[in-house]
């Protein structure tokens, strides 16, 4: 697999996760042999670019990348987060982003209802705002403008919704769909409308349209019912980062880029971003990048290796004393990861 640890915390939390992704992998009988890039805003500084030009081409060499996070201080994000990130989902056609979210026993979070959450966003990966389309115009003028097109194609919300009305039924059954039909009349008709098609052939699976401001006031205050959420790419975005505080915090929310179906390297990454405000200090929760690192092995065909990873994260979580600041704790990022390759070496 490849692995691009990245800025600020991504190569803290990629590095406290490969020992126990190796070992999870070695107890189902399987070797990971991690090539490792030095992508990112300090490749930036020295070159100009964050990868280099053919960075998509190198990743299909792979099964599946990791990926820390990408972002500094003293680079603009949009240079690096398209440079990097958004420019291997769009290059590479990784038309689906996943992001389960759950409740771990002795996380303590927002929410009030003890029985907690257990659902995963669906987010369409290449269009919606993130499209790339615009301009600026008048530049340092009073009428200086910015113009953002956001496209929605059938066939990007067709892969999405297949991935996700799938996805339903291996879980409870239902799917919410996560729209704006209301106010912005175009795009969001089109993914009603072929959402409801795609519903039609999924007869077992039930699917109800939410707006998204609705949407938001759900995650709050009933997110138990809900089981697949279906968004385009700008509501993913911003709802993953709330649902990932109900599971307490971006430090325990992972995620995967995939092409369902499709000729390409999936990529895994925790859902958060560089945290240049704890960078550096090694207390980074590594359990989101842990989390992502079970889904890629569940991607690669070792799916026992996964499920060790996940019930070894659960078991140290389950102690306090193991929490990362974020969680309320004062465990460092190695202290959390040596405990949890601790429980995965003594798995069976
Ligand atoms: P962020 O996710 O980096 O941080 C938000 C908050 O969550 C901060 O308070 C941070 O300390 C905390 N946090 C994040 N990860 C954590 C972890 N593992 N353990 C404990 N606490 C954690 O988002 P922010 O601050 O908006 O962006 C920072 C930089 O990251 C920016 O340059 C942004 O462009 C970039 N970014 C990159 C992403 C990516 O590489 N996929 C995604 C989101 C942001
Ligand atoms: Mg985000």
């Amino acid at each position: 697999m490849a692995v691009i640890p990245g800025d600020g915390v991504g190569p803290e939390v990629v590095s406290a996760s490969l020992p126990v992704l190796r070992a999870a992998a070695a107890r189902a009988g399987a070797r990971l042999d991690p090539v490792e890039f030095d992508w990112g805003g300090e490749r930036y500084l020295r070159t100009g670019r964050a990868m280099p030009a053919d960075g998509a081409e190198i990743l299909r060499g792979f099964p599946a990348v990791l990926f820390g996070a990408v972002g500094r201080p003293d680079v603009p994000d949009h240079e690096l987060v398209w440079g990097l990130i958004i420019g291997v989902r769009q290059a590479l056609d990784l038309a689906v982003n996943v992001r389960p979210v759950q409740s771990w026993a002795g996380v303590r979070t927002v929410l009030r209802e003890p029985d907690g959450v257990d659902l995963v966003i669906v987010r369409e990966n290449t269009e919606g705002e993130y499209v790339g389309v615009g301009g600026r115009a008048h530049a340092a003028t009073a009428h200086e403008l910015g113009i953002e097109v956001a496209v929605h194609s059938r066939t990007a919300i067709l892969r999405a919704a297949r991935y996700a009305f799938d996805l339903a039924r291996s879980r409870r059954g239902r799917v919410s769909l996560v729209t704006k039909s209301n106010a912005l009349r175009h795009g969001y008709t089109l993914w009603d409308a072929v959402v409801a098609e795609v519903a039609a052939a999924y007869p077992d699976v039930e699917c109800e349209q939410v707006l998204v401001d609705a949407m938001a006031v759900r995650l709050v205050q009933q997110p138990r019912d809900l089981d697949v959420l279906l968004c385009s790419n700008l509501f993913g975005d911003i709802l993953s980062d709330l649902a990932a505080v109900l599971a307490g915090g971006m430090g325990m929310a992972p995620s995967a880029n995939l092409l369902p179906d499709g000729d390409a390297p999936a990529l895994f990454e925790p859902v958060h971003g560089s945290a240049p405000d704890i960078a550096g200090r090694g207390v980074a929760n590594p359990v989101a990048c842990m989390l992502s690192g079970a889904m890629l092995l569940d991607h690669v065909g070792l799916p026992v290796a996964g499920r060790i990873v996940r019930d070894a994260v659960a078991t140290a979580l389950r102690d306090p004393a193991r929490h990362t600041p974020d969680l309320g704790g004062s465990a460092t990022t190695k202290e959390l990861a040596a405990e949890i390759l601790a429980v995965v070496e003594s798995s069976t």
